[in-house]
C-alpha cells in the first residue's frame, strides 16, 4: 500500500499525545516532517520520530519538503489561517485543529485557499467520534425519540486546558495567540454537535460571557442559545470555573430524550411530549454505560474515525467540504457571541449562506 506522506506543526499536547501516536498505529500514512518553533520540543518530536525530518518553522518545512500530501496543524489558532493558507497554496490537503481561526476573516481565506487550490481543508471536529456522542447520533437516526426539537450541551472543566510546559502552558488565556477564552477553545466542539443533532445550521446567536478570573484578559464562562429553523434551539454553556471535569448533553425529541452524562447515557422512549407523565404504553428507559475516554484530553482513540473522513474527502475531491464549512459557521458562532455579550446579549443573525464560495 501507498502510504500517505503527511507533516505535522507544532508538536504539542495535542500531535504528541494525539494525532501522532494514532498516525503511527495506522499502515495508510507516514509523518515524515515536523515543524516547532520552540526548540525543546523540537528535541522531544526528534525521539518519538527518529525517521523524521524536525524544522523550526513551517516555512522552512515547506520550502524543503518536496513530496508530502497533507500537513497536520496542531499550533495555537493565532496561526491555523497563515499556515493552512501557505499550504494549500504549497499544493497540500490540510487537517487542521479546532478552532478553525480566531476570526470569520482569517477562515474566509482559508476555505477560499481550498477552493481555489484545489486541495482538501479539514477540521479535527473529533467530538463527533466519542462513542457516546455516536450513541446519541444513532438514536436519533432510529427515530425512536421522534422530532429532536431542542438540545442542551454543557462542558464543565475545573480550569483552562494547559498546553505542553517547554512551550508557553498558558496561551489559552492570552487573547492574542489563543483569539478568545472558552468559547474559543472548546466552543467549536458543542457547535458543530448541535448542528448534527438538529439537523441544521443555526440562524441566531445570543450569549453572555463572564471573566472570573481578572487575571487573564479572555473569558472562562459563556452561556450561549441558538436558534434553528422551526424555533428549535440550543442553550449551551461552557465552564473553566466548574469544580469539576464533565461533559452533560441532554436531547428532547416529540417522542423521547436522551441524558448524557459522561459514559452514562439514558434514553426515553414512549414519551411523547402530548401524553401522561408516565408516558406510553410501550414506555422504557435504556441506561447504559458507554465507555469514551472523556477524561483522556487528548482523545487519541476518537482520531482514527476523525482521519478516515478526511482521507474520505480527498479521495472524493471535496476541498470545502460540510466539515470544513460547519467549522467555519463554529467560528462565527463564537465572533457574534462575543459581539452579542458585548452589547447586553443582543440577539446577532448567523450567515449560513457561504456565499463567498460561490
Ligand atoms: N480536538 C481536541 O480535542 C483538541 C485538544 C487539545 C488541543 N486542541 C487544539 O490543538 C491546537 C494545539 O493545542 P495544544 O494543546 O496541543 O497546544 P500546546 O501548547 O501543547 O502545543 C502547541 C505547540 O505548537 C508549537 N507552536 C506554536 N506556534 C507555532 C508555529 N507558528 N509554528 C510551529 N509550531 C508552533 C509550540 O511550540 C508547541 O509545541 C490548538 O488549536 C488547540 O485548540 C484540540
Amino acid at each position: 500500500m501507498t502510504k500517505l506522506k503527511g507533516a505535522v506543526v507544532g508538536y504539542g499536547f495535542i500531535s504528541g499525545k494525539g494525532h501522532i501516536p494514532a498516525f503511527q498505529k495506522r499502515n495508510d500514512v507516514e509523518i515524515v516532517a515536523v515543524a516547532d518553533i520552540c526548540e525543546a520540543r523540537r528535541e522531544l518530536a526528534k525521539k518519538a520520530l527518529p525517521e523524521a525530518r524536525i524544522y523550526d518553522s513551517y516555512e522552512t518545512l515547506l520550502a524543503t519538503e518536496k513530496h508530502l500530501d497533507f500537513l497536520d496543524i496542531a499550533t495555537p489558532p493565532c496561526d491555523h489561517a497563515k499556515i493552512a493558507v501557505a499550504a494549500l497554496k504549497h499544493g497540500l490537503h490540510v487537517l487542521c485543529e479546532k478552532p478553525l481561526a480566531p476570526s470569520t476573516a482569517d477562515a474566509k481565506a482559508m476555505l477560499l485557499a481550498a477552493k481555489e487550490n484545489e486541495r482538501v481543508l479539514f477540521p479535527c471536529h473529533n467530538y463527533k467520534h466519542a462513542p457516546v456522542v455516536k450513541l446519541i447520533e444513532e438514536t436519533i437516526r432510529s427515530g425512536e425519540i421522534g422530532e429532536v426539537t431542542g438540545v442542551t450541551l454543557q462542558t464543565f472543566r475545573n480550569t483552562h486546558a494547559k498546553g505542553v510546559p517547554e512551550w508557553r502552558t498558558d496561551w489559552r488565556r492570552d487573547f492574542k495567540t489563543s483569539g478568545g477564552g472558552i468559547a474559543m477553545d472548546h466552543g467549536s466542539h458543542t457547535f458543530y454537535l448541535t448542528f448534527s443533532w438538529l439537523g441544521s445550521l443555526p440562524t441566531e446567536v445570543t450569549a453572555k460571557s463572564l471573566r472570573l478570573n481578572p487575571e487573564w484578559d479572555t473569558e472562562d464562562n459563556l452561556s450561549c442559545v441558538l436558534t434553528y429553523p422551526g424555533g428549535k434551539f440550543a442553550h449551551s454553556y461552557l465552564s473553566w470555573t466548574a469544580g469539576m471535569r464533565k461533559v452533560i448533553y441532554t436531547v428532547q425529541g416529540t417522542k423521547g430524550g436522551i441524558l448524557v452524562n459522561d459514559d452514562e447515557a439514558e434514553i426515553s422512549i414512549g414519551f411523547p411530549n402530548t401524553g401522561s407523565h408516565a408516558g406510553t404504553g410501550d414506555h422504557r428507559v435504556i441506561k447504559q454505560t458507554i465507555e469514551s475516554d472523556w477524561m483522556d484530553a487528548s482523545h487519541t482513540k476518537w482520531f482514527n474515525s476523525m482521519f478516515d473522513k478526511f482521507l474520505k474527502a480527498i479521495a472524493g475531491n471535496d476541498f470545502t467540504n460540510s466539515e470544513i464549512r460547519e467549522s467555519y459557521m463554529c467560528v462565527e458562532i463564537i465572533e457574534k457571541s462575543y459581539a452579542s455579550g458585548a452589547q447586553g446579549s443582543q440577539l446577532k443573525a448567523l450567515d449560513g449562506s457561504f456565499s463567498f464560495l460561490k
